[in-house]
C-alpha cells in the first residue's frame, strides 16, 4: 500500500506523466530549488578554498532537468564576495526538450551553459565534457553536483550502470555533491509505471544494490573511486541526504 510517507517523500509519485528517466516537466513546481539550497552553505566555494585566485571555478550539474536548480545554485554560491565572471556552470540532461527550456530561461548565458547529454553514453560524454574542460585548461570540474539522478540511472542501467555512474562522477570532479534517492523512491517509481500499464523497469527486480542507497553510493565512492566523505549537509524535506565527497 502506498503510504502517506512514500507519497510525500517521493518526487517520482507526483507527476502524472510516465517519465522513465525522471525527465519530469514542471519538476520544480513540486520540488522547488529551495528544498536543497536551504541545506547548502552559501559560502561553500569559499569553505572549499575555491574562491581565491583568478582562475575560473568550474561546476558541473548532472541531470539538470530544466535548469532551475542549476541556476538557483549558481546564484546561491556566487554570494556577496565571489566574482561572478569566474564561476562557470555546465548543466546537462539527456532530455533535449528540458535543455531547450533551460537555455531559454538562462539568465547568465556567458557563464552557464546547458547541453543535451546522456551520462551513460561514455564516448559522447567523454568528448563533450573533455572539450569543455580543455577549453578552461582543466582536467576535472572543481565541483560536480548530482541531485536525484542516481535512481534513474540505476533503474534503467542496473547495478553496473549505478556503479559506472559513481565512477564517472568521481573521475570528473574534485568535489562531488550527491543526492541519491532512497530505496522507497525506487518502489514508488516502479509502482507508478505499473499503474500506467507499462512494464517494470528492466532492472528493478534484479538489482542487488538496494536498501540504504546513500550508504551504498558512499561506500562505492570511497572503496573504488578514490573519494572520501567530507560532510553531510543533512536531509531534505523528502528525507534525502546531501553528501559532499572530495578526491582523496
Ligand atoms: C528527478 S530529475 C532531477 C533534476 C535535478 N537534478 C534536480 O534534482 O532538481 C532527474 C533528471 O535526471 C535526468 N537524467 C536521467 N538519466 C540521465 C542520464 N543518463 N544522463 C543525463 N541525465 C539524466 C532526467 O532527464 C531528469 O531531468
Amino acid at each position: 500500500m502506498e503510504t502517506q510517507d512514500s507519497h510525500v517523500n517521493s518526487d517520482e509519485t507526483k507527476d502524472p506523466g510516465a517519465a522513465t528517466y525522471g525527465n519530469f516537466i514542471n519538476y520544480y513546481t513540486f520540488n522547488p530549488p529551495e528544498n536543497r539550497l536551504g541545506l547548502i552553505p552559501e559560502a561553500l566555494l569559499e569553505n572549499l578554498g575555491l574562491d581565491s585566485g583568478d582562475e575560473p571555478v568550474l561546476m558541473l550539474d548532472v541531470g539538470c532537468n530544466s535548469g532551475d536548480l542549476s541556476v538557483a545554485l549558481y546564484k546561491h554560491l556566487l554570494g556577496k564576495n565571489a566574482s561572478g565572471s569566474k564561476l562557470h556552470l555546465l548543466g546537462f540532461d539527456l532530455d533535449q526538450d528540458l535543455i531547450l527550456r533551460a537555455e531559454a530561461s538562462n539568465p547568465f548565458p556567458r557563464n552557464i551553459q546547458f547541453i543535451p547529454l546522456d551520462i551513460t553514453d561514455d564516448a559522447e560524454s567523454q568528448i563533450c565534457l573533455s572539450s569543455y574542460l580543455e577549453k578552461h585548461k582543466r582536467s576535472r570540474f572543481h565541483l560536480c553536483t548530482c541531485f536525484a539522478v542516481t535512481m534513474w540511472v540505476h533503474l534503467n542501467h542496473g547495478d553496473t550502470g549505478f556503479k559506472s555512474l559513481l565512477a564517472r562522477l568521481a573521475s570528473l570532479s574534485d568535489y562531488l555533491l550527491l543526492e541519491a534517492q532512497p530505496w522507497k523512491c525506487y518502489r514508488s517509481a516502479a509502482r507508478r509505471l505499473r499503474k500506467l500499464g507499462r512494464s517494470d523497469f528492466d532492472h528493478f527486480k534484479a538489482l542487488e544494490i538496494r536498501g540504504d542507497m546513500a550508504a551504498h553510493a558512499g561506500q562505492h565512492l570511497e572503496k573504488h573511486c578514490s573519494m572520501e566523505l567530507m560532510q553531510s549537509f543533512g536531509n531534505t524535506s523528502w528525507d534525502r541526504s546531501l553528501l559532499l565527497f572530495r578526491r582523496r
